[in-house]
């Protein structure tokens, strides 16, 4: 698990591929080293930074990249369009907005998430390997984290 201000190097490179070509919603940019990441291979990437001081701080660190749009505030008033990949990564979840908010064929990313625990109550899990609209997996990131990649499919 981190410390919960930036997902790990191992989730930046997985995000990296996932991104490729696509237009990219990052929930909860934190100092926007994942949004820097993605951006190598993005097509765009809007990113949502809930805390001033760290949406200040993506930012500066953005601020010459083009392909990325840094925005301050609540993701679940600011979130507005639909996504090849959306990295849900800020600590509120409504995960049916989510899933509106990703394109048939695109993908949602969980990551920072203990391995092996039950999908039974597991909020997390019930919803991302079961709701109807996704074919979901879970893989470990590091041998002590996991992630779910999930792909929209109706
Ligand atoms: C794990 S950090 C994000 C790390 C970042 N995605 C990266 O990979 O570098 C989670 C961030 O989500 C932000 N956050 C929490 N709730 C939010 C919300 N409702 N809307 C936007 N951001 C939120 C937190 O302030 C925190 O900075």
């Amino acid at each position: 698990m981190t410390d919960g201000s930036t997902a790990i190097a191992e989730v930046h490179a997985l995000l990296r591929v996932l991104a490729a070509g696509r237009d990219v919603l990052e929930l909860g940019s934190a100092f926007g080293i994942g949004a820097v990441a993605m951006a190598e291979t993005a097509r765009r990437v809007v990113t949502i930074e809930l805390d001033p001081e760290r949406a200040a701080s993506t930012r500066e660190r953005v601020r010459d990249l083009q392909n990325v749009e840094a925005l301050e505030g609540d993701w679940r008033r600011v979130a507005a369009g639909r996504f090849g990949l959306v990295f849900a990564d800020a600590g509120a979840y409504e995960w049916n907005r989510v899933v509106e908010l990703t394109e048939i064929g695109g993908f949602i990313v969980k990551d920072d998430l203990t391995p092996g625990r039950a999908i039974d109550g597991d909020p997390v899990r019930e919803f991302l390997l079961r709701d109807s609209r996704l074919v979901a997996t879970e893989l470990l990131t590091t041998p002590e984290a996991a992630a779910i990649v999930a792909v929209r499919v109706v």
